[in-house]
């Protein structure tokens, strides 16, 4: 298949599972330990229906979402994920330039194989860095600095790692970063030609290994193991202290990614945060937390007309992102849908998914008869009680009331 057939992300996602070798597919698709998460990401959705009206005109409707003083062209965009190169030749300047051309936000992560300066150059409306932070606040100033220098719009201070989730399947496949291929995943590399050829071969030959171009400007990208295990342990023990420090020195918009109580969402707001990501990071850290779907009414109800609320993890269709925006998110971000794109299309390709979400959620709320982003609340949606209960009744009294 190619991916102007992709009819939706799932196909997309298809063509990624047979163009890419088994360590760089298991990294992009993988979950936590059992993947219970990751699995109810997915299933939370089917727990929530739908109240459409009928005989509203619909001829005249917008999906246009105006947030941090921008209107974009659709009310989500494109998740922060780290090594991303895997999937594409230079992914990181292809998901920019898709959603420059989408006019959709993108947020570049730390751990991005092209410098930020570079991906800065694209011009692109609402681009967000995400920040991995670690206890060593000169590192951190070092890249708060070069964000701030390059035009970065917001910062989303990325709380759910303290450490790496445990995904077994990494380790076994050997992926490490510098990235480098050994007898086993270099056979496996050979099976799947165009992404040795296209994407690894041609990656190494314009800027060498694939390595982190951000995590610190001294080391001039090269990360030395010593760097990096100094840098997961000071990681560990970042709290609200160095937060604040955080938001002293940035002047922009600032965003907590990584939130699922209502307890934290307080806090962001009273530590002066300027929106919060409702995020599990798609079921990659902590194996059995709540999807954002389950937690969003209780979090919006407690700090929805304070903070811009975003929300990631598990969203693939038009319907998710609408259940999301009904039940108290102001945007969605996707994470994977967007690199199964690169991996099909580059450029082109992350862009046919943006489209494919910007016709679903069209469509979605032309048969919601919703005209715009404005009609949508809890009075849209219900649960089914046939399932088990992923948002019970009383939370979804709470944000009515
Ligand atoms: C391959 C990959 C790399 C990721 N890297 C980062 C990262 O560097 N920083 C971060 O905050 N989140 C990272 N994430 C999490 C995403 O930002 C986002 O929370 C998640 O992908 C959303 O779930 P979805 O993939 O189901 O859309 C990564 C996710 C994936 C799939």
């Amino acid at each position: 298949m190619i991916f102007q057939h992709a009819y939706n992300i799932e196909d997309l996602r298809t063509i990624a599972r047979q163009r890419l070798p088994r360590i760089a597919y298991d990294f992009l698709e993988g979950g936590a330990e059992e993947g219970s998460t990751l699995r109810a990401n997915r299933a939370a959705f089917d727990r929530i229906r739908f109240v459409p009206r009928t005989l509203v005109d619909v001829s005249r409707r917008s999906q246009k979402k105006a947030v941090f003083g921008r209107e974009f062209d659709g009310p989500f965009g494109i998740a922060p994920t780290g090594a991303a190169g895997l999937y594409c030749f230079e992914a990181d300047l292809a998901l920019a330039r898709a959603a420059r051309r989408a006019n959709l936000p993108f947020v570049l992560s730390t751990a991005s194989f092209i410098e930020m300066e570079r991906v800065a150059r694209e011009g692109t409306a609402g681009l967000w860095f995400q920040l991995y932070m670690s206890k060593d606040r000169e590192a951190a100033e070092r890249l708060v600095r070069r964000a701030l220098d390059s035009g970065y719009e917001a910062l989303v201070l990325t709380t759910d790692i303290p450490v790496a989730g445990n995904r077994e399947y990494n380790r076994r496949n050997r992926f490490e970063i510098p990235f480098r291929l050994d007898l086993a995943n270099m056979l496996d590399g050979l099976l799947h030609p165009r992404w040795l050829a296209g994407v690894f071969f041609r990656t190494l030959l314009s800027s060498g290994i694939p390595r982190f171009q951000n995590l610190d400007s001294n080391v001039g990208g090269r990360i030395v193991s010593k760097t990096l295990t100094e840098f997961r342990t000071r990681r560990e023990a970042l709290n609200w202290e160095d937060f604040d420090w955080l938001r002293r020195l940035w002047p922009g918009k600032l965003l907590v990614k990584g939130i699922l109580t209502v307890e934290d969402a307080r806090l962001a707001a009273q530590h002066g945060a300027d929106g919060i990501f409702v995020s599990n990071h798609g079921g990659r850290q902590l194996d059995g937390a709540p999807s954002p779907i389950e937690v969003l009414p209780e979090i919006a109800a407690a700090v929805g007309d304070r903070l811009p609320i975003m929300a990631d993890s598990g969203f693939r269709r038009g319907t998710d992102i609408v259940k999301a925006l009904a039940l108290g998110a102001d945007m969605v971000f996707v994470g994977r849908p967007t690199l199964y794109g690169a991996v099909a299309g580059g450029e082109s390709g992350v862009l046919r998914a943006l489209e494919l979400l910007n016709g679903e959620v069209d469509r979605v709320l032309a048969l919601l008869g919703a005209t715009s982003l404005d009609a949508l609340g809890p009075q849209c949606v219900r649960l089914d009680e046939a399932r088990p209960a992923a948002v019970s009744g009383r939370r979804m009294d709470q944000k009515q009331g």
